[in-house]
């Protein structure tokens, strides 16, 4: 099984937690850089202009979660898969020590702060009171063309909250 581990400044202010990688990410061994990873991506740096060397970013579980057919298919992770990343994850996120969390997807956000409701671009109180900002998956918004520009709007919104509190502290040179 490959592996795909977090990558980025650490310590960080802002750690971005997706679900788990895909094809390409594990291909290239780095979260973030398929399809849906490279959307999201540029939405962040267009909303932070921020590079993606700048902040934190990792996956909960760190394989790519496959249906075994003759061209592998990604499939959500089970709960075991998740339920078994999540301690690594927990440490992870002490390392990493981040102030603000960008939960990619409810997967994410479930493993962060599991006694909120998912509702995205609402800020909650999560692992060990960091601030977790939820936003959808880019797979989701990707995958409901008809909506895009609404889903995506959305998106850009969440992400200024988290800007605003970033503003002053630009980078992770913390
Ligand atoms: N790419 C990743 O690595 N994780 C996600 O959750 C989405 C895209």
């Amino acid at each position: 099984m490959e592996l795909v581990f977090g990558a980025g400044p650490c310590p960080c202010k802002l750690m971005v937690i997706g679900e788990a990688p895909g094809r390409e990410e594990t291909k290239l061994k780095t979260p973030f850089v398929g399809k849906a990873g490279k959307f999201f991506i540029g939405i962040l740096n267009e909303v932070f202009g921020l590079e993606r060397n700048e902040f934190y970013i990792t996956n909960v579980v760190k394989f790519w979660p496959v249906i075994e057919t003759k061209r592998k298919k990604t499939k959500p992770p089970t709960i075991e898969e998740v339920r078994f990343f999540t301690p690594f994850l927990k440490k992870e996120i002490k390392a990493v020590s981040p102030e603000w969390i960008i939960a990619v997807g409810k997967t994410s956000f479930c493993a962060v702060a599991p006694d909120n409701d998912f509702v995205p671009g609402k800020w909650v109180t999560g692992y060990n009171g960091i601030s977790v900002m939820p936003v959808y998956h880019p797979a989701y918004i990707l995958r409901k063309q008809r909506i895009l520009a609404t889903n995506t709007k959305e998106l850009k919104k969440a992400l200024m909250k988290v800007r605003e509190r970033l503003e002053v502290e630009v980078g992770c040179k913390n």
